[in-house]
């Protein structure tokens, strides 16, 4: 007789239980909740001031939830410190760049680069551009290439999950295009994990496994990508 096979078993990753979190004297996070699993990627959409990169800065630590709970891998990690979080295994491409604009590419990669898969000549293989702009200063750079000096200073951080907030934001169309098969190849060939916040909902849902979307604080929408109508995500945009 032929054997059934398997059920593909899945491994909750990070764990976001009914967390609520204030910015500026807003509550803008209302108990949300959110899992993603091991290898997965999620996109993340909402409108302007929905909430998103609040939701990243909280699971980072830049933001402390106030009530829920956060775990990764199983670990709780509500209450640690961003450098624990780092540590832990989760980097985060900030909306607003994480570099050293005074600094040289060289030496923003080499500040960066921790023990691991990913290292120098691994991002000099996936941004070409870098390696031959090594001595340039990141802030004489257009914003494509600052982007990719983001993206390789989150990388190098062997992360096991890798959050992107909106990399694709001032970006021409052919430069969006790679930070998306970047963004991939990095989710199939090394197995990490992906949250991208997007604006560009067409690319996203190209792009990811899942969607999910925030709004009045929670999540509103929560499925797989091939399975959603972009007309449920307008309407809650
Ligand atoms: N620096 C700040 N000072 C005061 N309030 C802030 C600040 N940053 C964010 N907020 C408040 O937090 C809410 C959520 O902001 P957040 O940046 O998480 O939204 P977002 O979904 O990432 O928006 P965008 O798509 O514009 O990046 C905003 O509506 C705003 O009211
Ligand atoms: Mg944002």
């Amino acid at each position: 007789m032929k054997s059934i096979s398997e059920p593909k078993t899945t491994t909750v990753q990070l764990d976001i239980r009914d967390i609520h979190a204030r910015v500026g004297g807003q509550h803008v996070l209302q108990g949300l909740s959110l899992t993603v699993e091991e290898g997965e990627f999620l996109t993340v959409l909402g409108h302007n001031g929905a909430g998103k990169s609040t939701l990243l800065r909280t699971v980072m630590g830049l933001v402390r939830a106030r009530e829920g709970s956060l775990s990764f891998s199983g670990a709780d990690i509500t209450k640690l410190s961003t450098p624990q979080v780092v540590n832990s295994g989760i980097s985060l491409v900030p909306q607003q760049r994480g570099y050293f604009e005074n600094l040289s590419v060289g030496d923003n990669l080499d500040l960066a680069a921790t023990d691991g898969r990913i290292d120098i000549g691994t991002i000099h293989e996936l941004f070409p551009a870098l390696a031959e702009r090594e001595k340039q200063l990141v802030g004489t750079m257009s914003g494509g290439q600052r982007q990719m000096v983001a993206l390789s200073i989150a990388l190098l951080a062997n992360p096991k999950l890798l959050m992107l907030d909106e990399p694709s934001v001032g970006l021409q169309p052919n430069l969006v295009e790679r930070v998306m098969e970047v963004t991939d190849q990095i989710n199939r060939e090394y197995g990490i994990t992906i949250i991208m916040v997007e604006q560009n909902i067409e690319k996203a849902l190209r792009v990811a496994h899942r969607v999910a979307v925030v709004n009045r604080g929670r999540i509103a929408l929560n499925k797989s990508t091939a399975d959603v109508n972009p007309q449920e995500i307008w309407d809650l945009l």
